[in-house]
C-alpha cells in the first residue's frame, strides 16, 4: 500500500521504518529540510536503537524515501499518517497548530477516498478539529477519519512497533478499517491483537495508558519516603505488590521519577482535558507533585548529607531520561542538576549518549568523559540515569578519587551488598542505606576530613 507519513520526529520514523519493512510504499516527509538531507543520506537525527540501520535497509530496498514535498507524498497516498508534534504550552494544553496545519495540507492535497490515521498523541475530540478541516478546505475531498495511537517506549521503539502487545484503531467506516488491517495484516498474522474502537476512546486511551504508568510510578515514589522512614525496602515492597497479576511489577521502580517528552505532557494534557470538561481530576495533579518532590527528596539527602551545598562538587552518573536514549527532554536527572546548582554546587555529569544535549539544555553543567573523572575530588556521587554501564563501578578506585565516599543512588542501581564494607555511605532511593561500621574504613584513608557526613537517619513512623 501507498503510505505517507506527515513528520518525521520518533513516531513519525518508527512508523516509516514499520509500514516499509512490512512491504508497504512509504514516504516520510517533515517541514525541517536539515533532517531530511539526513534521512535521505541515511542518518538518523536522534538515536533508537536499530533505527538507523533500519533506515539504510528500507531506504535501499526502495519501500521508503524522504521528501520536503508534501504534496507530492500526499498526492500518491491511500494513507496518511499525521505524526506531529503536539507539544505542551505552558498552561498544560497541547498545541495542536502542526496539527491543524497537516490538516489543511492534506484537505489541498490529497486524493479521494484517502485513509487520514492521527497517530500523534492528542486529546480526545481532536478527529473532529481535523476532520472539520478537511471538510472546509477539502473542497469536496471524500476521506475517512481514523485514529491510531502509538505505544512505542523510546530505546525500544523498533520492537515494540514490530511486536506490538495491541494495534489499537478508532475509526468511523467500513472502509477506514479495512485499511488499517490490511495495512497490518503482517503484524495482525503474526499475532498481535488487533482493538477496534471509536475515535475519540483511542485517542482518550492514549492519555489513559501514559497517566497511568506515571500514576504507578509516584505511587511506588510516594511510598518510597514512606519506606525510608519506616526502614522498608521499597524495591520489594513492590516485587510483593507486583507477584499479584491484578497489579503487576512494571513501572513500580522507586526513584527520581517520570520525565521524557511524553508522560509529563500526557498527564498536562488528560488533566486540561478534564478541567475543560468541569471535572480537575485532582489524581493527576498528585502525580505530578509527588513527581517533583521525587527529586526534591533526592537534593534534600544530599543537602542533609553535605550540610552547606555551595562550592560541594558532586558527580552526577547519567543525564538522560532513561538508559538507552540521548533525549534530555523533561530528564528527572537535569531537573536535580538544576536544583543543585540553584543551591550553590558545582555539578560534574556524564552520560553515555546525552551529555551533548545535556549541555545544550543546561550550559552550567560541566561534562566529565567518564564516572572516574566525573567523581575526581567529588563530594558525593548521584546516580541519575540507570544505564547499566554505572553497575559495575570500581569501589575502591572510587574511594580513592572522590573527597567523600558518598553514593545517593537515585535510581536504586547498586546492589546495596556491594556496598557493605566498601567503606562508602550508600543511600538509595526507599531502602536501608548502607553505612561503613567505622568512619575509618579498611584500606580508607586516616583523614578524617575525608569522612564523609551521614544524612540523619529518618525517624521510624509509629
Ligand atoms: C512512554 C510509554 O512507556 C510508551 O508506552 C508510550 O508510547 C510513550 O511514552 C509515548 O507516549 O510515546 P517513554 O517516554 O519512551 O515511553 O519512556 P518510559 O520507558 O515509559 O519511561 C518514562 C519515564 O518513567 C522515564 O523517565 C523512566 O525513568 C521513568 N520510570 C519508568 C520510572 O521512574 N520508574 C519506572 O518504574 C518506570
Amino acid at each position: 500500500m501507498k503510505v505517507a507519513v506527515i513528520g518525521t520526529g520518533h513516531v513519525g520514523l518508527v512508523t516509516c521504518v514499520t509500514f516499509a519493512n512490512i512491504g508497504h510504499d512509504v514516504v516520510g516527509t517533515d517541514v525541517d529540510s536539515e533532517k531530511i538531507e539526513l534521512l535521505t543520506r541515511g542518518v538518523s537525527p536522534f538515536f533508537e536503537p536499530g533505527l538507523e540501520d533500519a533506515i539504510k535497509t528500507e531506504t535501499s530496498s526502495g519501500r521508503l524515501s524522504f521528501t520536503l514535498d508534501a504534496a507530492g507524498a500526499l498526492a500518491e497516498a491511500e494513507v496518511v499518517f499525521i505524526c506531529v508534534g503536539t507539544p505542551a504550552r505552558a498552561d498544560g494544553e497541547a498545541n495542536l497548530v502542526a496539527m491543524e496545519q497537516t490538516a489543511s495540507q492534506i484537505a489541498l492535497h490529497a486524493h479521494d477516498d484517502v485513509v487520514v490515521v492521527e497517530k500523534s498523541t492528542v486529546p480526545a475530540g481532536t478527529a473532529d478539529r481535523v476532520r472539520t478541516t478537511l471538510q472546509r478546505e477539502g473542497k469536496g475531498l471524500r476521506f475517512h477519519m481514523a485514529s491510531n495511537p502509538e505505544f512505542l517506549r523510546e530505546g525500544m521503539a523498533i520492537h515494540d512497533a514490530l511486536e506490538p502487545d495491541r494495534i489499537v484503531v478508532g475509526v468511523e467506516s467500513a472502509r477506514g478499517l479495512e485499511v488499517l488491517r490490511r495495512l497490518y495484516a503482517p503484524l495482525l498474522e503474526a499475532g498481535a491483537p488487533l482493538i477496534v474502537t471509536d475515535i475519540r476512546t483511542a485517542e482518550l486511551a492514549k492519555h489513559a495508558s501514559n497517566a497511568f504508568l506515571a500514576l504507578k510510578i509516584s505511587f511506588a515514589n510516594a511510598l518510597a519516603r514512606v519506606c525510608e522512614h519506616a526502614g522498608a525496602d521499597v524495591t520489594m515492597v513492590a516485587d510483593i505488590m507486583g507477584a499479584d497479576p491484578r497489579i503487576g511489577r512494571a513501572f513500580l521502580n522507586a526513584g527520581l521519577g517520570y520525565g521524557g517528552y511524553c508522560f509529563p505532557k500526557d498527564v498536562a494534557a488528560l488533566k486540561h482535558l478534564s478541567e475543560r470538561f468541569g471535572y480537575p481530576f485532582p489524581l493527576l495533579s498528585e502525580v505530578e507533585r509527588l513527581n517533583e518532590e521525587a527529586v526534591e527528596a533526592v537534593a534534600a539527602k544530599l543537602r542533609e548529607a553535605l550540610w552547606n551545598l555551595e562550592g560541594k562538587r558532586i558527580a552526577l552518573l547519567g543525564l538522560a531520561f532513561k538508559p538507552d536514549t540521548d533525549d534530555v527532554r523533561f530528564s528527572p536527572a537535569l531537573s536535580l542538576a538544576r536544583l543543585l546548582l540553584a543551591s550553590g554546587a558545582q555539578v560534574v555529569g556524564c552520560d553515555p549518549r546525552a551529555a551533548g544535549a545535556a549541555k545544550d539544555e543546561l550550559p552550567e553543567l560541566e561534562l566529565a568523559n567518564d564516572v572516574y573523572e566525573a567523581s575526581t575530588g567529588a563530594h558525593a556521587l548521584v546516580i541519575g540515569t540507570e544505564w547499566p554501564e554505572f553497575r559495575g563501578l570500581e569501589l575502591s578506585h572510587l574511594h580513592e578519587l572522590m573527597t567523600y565516599p558518598l553514593i545517593v543512588d537515585g535510581r536504586n542501581l547498586l546492589d546495596p551488598a556491594d556496598l557493605v564494607g566498601s567503606g562508602f555511605w550508600y543511600y538509595p532511593t526507599g531502602r536501608p542505606p548502607v553505612i561503613p561500621e567505622t568512619s575509618r574504613p579498611e584500606g580508607g584513608s586516616d583523614d578524617e576530613s575525608r569522612r564523609a557526613p551521614a544524612p540523619r537517619q529518618p525517624t521510624p513512623l509509629r
